[in-house]
């Protein structure tokens, strides 16, 4: 039977990259990309995409009918939740879309992954006994550092943005469907990506940008703020490892 992994907002930077590296590495691996295009989604980022192995979906991952579709009609053994609303700014300035696809989009995919999967709670179905559910979150969940140390899976969570929030909301999710329903959900929280396809509005294009036009450098507060960056390409690569 032919392996299907749902990749949710895979036209995006993140999943765009993820969808590039994993179809070249594993040849027999089909893809459902469901995306619903936003401003952060480009075509041109998946364009080199196997057409035979890759099926686009323009769509919202809040829309249960749809997600029920999709499991009903292809053997899905793997979900990856790169769909988001992941420009920290923008939470700020209107956040209600935010809290709509970062966390009831979660909950819809988790919910769908759920009756999908398992037959009763920690009763997977056998056909799925090895089905995972990737969450892609962020650092941003555990709030800011002082002058020294790092965040671990066992620091406190402590988000400050609307953006922040909304991703430590979906991480709860994942982490109650798991013990709750023994669905086999698994949370990363990386730090900052850069890399190719990135949109211009985040920080490094942003600045590089800028720098080319000969226009001020947007810098958060007094500029001396520390940050932790993660290239896409190592992200991609430790994100899906079996
Ligand atoms: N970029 C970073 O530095 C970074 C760091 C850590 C974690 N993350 C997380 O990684 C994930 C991907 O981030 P990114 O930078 O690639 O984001 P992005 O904004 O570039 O891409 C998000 C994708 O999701 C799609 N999308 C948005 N709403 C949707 C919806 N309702 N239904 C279906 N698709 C939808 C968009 O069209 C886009 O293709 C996000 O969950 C983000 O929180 C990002």
């Amino acid at each position: 039977m032919i392996k299907y992994l749902l990749v949710a907002g895979g036209a995006g930077f993140i999943g765009s990259n993820f969808l590039n590296y994993i179809m070249r590495k594993d040849e027999s691996l089909h893809v459902i990309n469901l995306d619903k295009f936003t401003y952060a989604a480009s075509m041109d980022n998946i364009a080199a995409l196997p057409a035979e192995r890759h099926t686009l979906v323009r769509g919202d991952i809040c829309d249960a009918p749809l997600l029920n579709e999709i499991f009903s009609k292809r053997h899905i053994e793997g979900v990856i939740n790169f769909a988001a609303q992941s420009h920290v700014d923008n939470s700020i300035s209107a956040p209600e879309q935010f809290i709509k696809t970062n966390i009831e989009g979660a909950f819809r995919l988790l919910e769908a992954a759920r009756k999908a999967w398992l037959r009763a709670p920690r009763e997977p179905k056998n056909a799925f006994a090895g089905a995972r559910f990737l969450q892609i979150s962020t650092d941003e969940v555990y709030g800011s550092l002082g002058d020294k140390g790092l965040f671990k899976e066992s620091s406190p969570y402590c988000p400050n943005s609307p953006y922040s929030a909304s991703k430590a909301a979906a991480d709860m999710l994942a982490r109650a469907y798991h013990k709750t329903y023994g669905l086999n959900a698994v949370i990363s929280n990386s730090s900052n990506n850069f890399g190719p396809c990135q949109h211009e509005e985040k920080f490094i294009p942003a600045v590089i940008k800028n720098a080319l036009n000969g226009t001020p450098i947007p810098l958060y507060g007094d500029g001396r703020n520390v940050r932790d960056w993660l290239y896409v390409d190592d992200h991609c690569r430790r994100g899906w490892v079996q």
